[in-house]
C-alpha cells in the first residue's frame, strides 16, 4: 500500500520569520494528521526554522537541492550530511527549473539522489517534459530517458526511499493543470518504467503530480491510481491552502 504523499515546495519564498508563521498555522488547522505524510521543502536559509516548529509534529522537513559531493571545495554548495544534520528526511533533486535555469543534467541528479539516500535522506526525484516536447508527441521518450538517466546510481535495495514526481513543465505555476487523465497516463509509464529497472518492488515506490496543483483539482487528481501524491508550488505557499490540499480526502474539498 502506497502511502500518500503531500509536498509544499516552496522555491525560493519565505524569510524565517514567514516559515515559522507558516508551520505555526499549518500545524494548528492540520492537528494529528497520520493518514498522509506532509512534507516541507524550505529554502535553505529557513530549514533551521522549520525543524524547529515542526518538533513534535509528524510533519517532515525537505530541502530543495543538493550537492552530490560529500564534501570539500564547493563554494555554495550544502552536502547531504548537511541536510541530515539540519533535520531533513527528504530533498527535491532535479526539479525542472534546475533543469532548465541551472544546467543540471541527468547524470548529476543520479548522483545526488544516491548521495541522499546514503545518508539516510529520501529523494523526490522530479521528471517532465515541456509543451515543444508534448506537442512532438515525445513525452513517454523524454520521461523515461530523464527516469532511467536519473536512477542510475540508485541501488534496488533502496528503492523503499524513493519518490519520483511527474512536473509537466507546461503546468508549473502557469495554472494549466494536467487534466488527471493526461497525469495517470504518464504515472503509469513511469510505473512500468521502475517497475523493470527494479522488479516487482518498483510498483511500491510513490509518485506525486505535481504542477499548478491547488484545494480546487486536487481531490480528482489524488484519485487516479497511480497517483500517490502532489509536489505542490505556488498553492502551498499560504497554510489554509496547502492544509486544505493535505486534507484532499475530506467532504470539505469535495464540495468546492
Ligand atoms: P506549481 O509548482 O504548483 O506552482 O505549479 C509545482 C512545482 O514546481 O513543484
Amino acid at each position: 500500500m502506497r502511502r500518500p504523499i503531500l509536498t509544499a515546495n516552496w522555491k525560493m519564498h519565505k524569510t524565517r520569520a514567514q516559515a515559522a508563521a507558516f508551520v505555526t498555522v499549518l500545524r494548528e488547522q492540520l492537528g494529528h494528521t497520520t493518514e498522509v505524510d506532509v512534507v516541507i521543502a524550505a529554502p535553505f536559509t529557513s530549514l533551521a526554522a522549520v525543524h524547529e516548529g515542526l518538533l513534535g509534529s509528524e510533519i517532515a522537513l525537505a530541502a530543495q537541492n543538493v550537492c552530490a559531493e560529500a564534501e570539500g571545495a564547493f563554494t555554495g554548495e550544502i552536502s547531504p550530511a548537511m541536510l541530515a544534520d539540519a533535520g531533513c528526511h527528504y530533498c527535491i533533486v532535479g526539479h525542472s527549473e534546475r533543469r532548465a535555469l541551472y544546467g543540471e543534467q541527468d547524470a548529476e541528479i543520479s548522483r545526488k539522489a544516491a548521495a541522499l539516500l546514503g545518508v539516510g535522506i529520501r529523494p523526490i526525484v522530479c521528471v517532465g517534459e515541456t509543451l515543444e516536447e508534448r506537442e512532438a508527441d515525445r513525452t513517454a521518450d523524454i520521461v523515461a530517458s530523464q527516469l532511467a538517466g536519473s536512477l542510475t546510481d540508485v541501488e534496488t535495495a533502496a528503492i523503499g526511499e524513493l519518490v519520483v514526481a511527474y512536473e509537466p513543465v507546461w503546468a508549473i505555476g502557469t495554472g494549466h493543470t494536467a487534466t488527471p487523465e493526461q497525469a495517470q497516463e504518464v504515472h503509469l509509464l513511469i510505473r512500468a518504467r521502475l517497475r523493470e529497472r527494479f522488479g516487482a518492488s518498483g510498483a511500491d515506490i510513490r509518485i506525486q503530480y505535481g504542477g499548478s496543483v491547488k484545494p480546487e483539482n486536487v481531490v480528482a487528481i489524488m484519485a487516479q491510481p497511480d497517483i500517490d501524491g502532489a509536489l505542490v508550488g505556488g498553492a502551498s505557499l499560504a497554510p489554509d491552502s496547502f492544509a486544505k490540499i493535505v486534507r484532499y480526502e475530506s467532504q470539505e474539498n469535495r464540495a468546492t
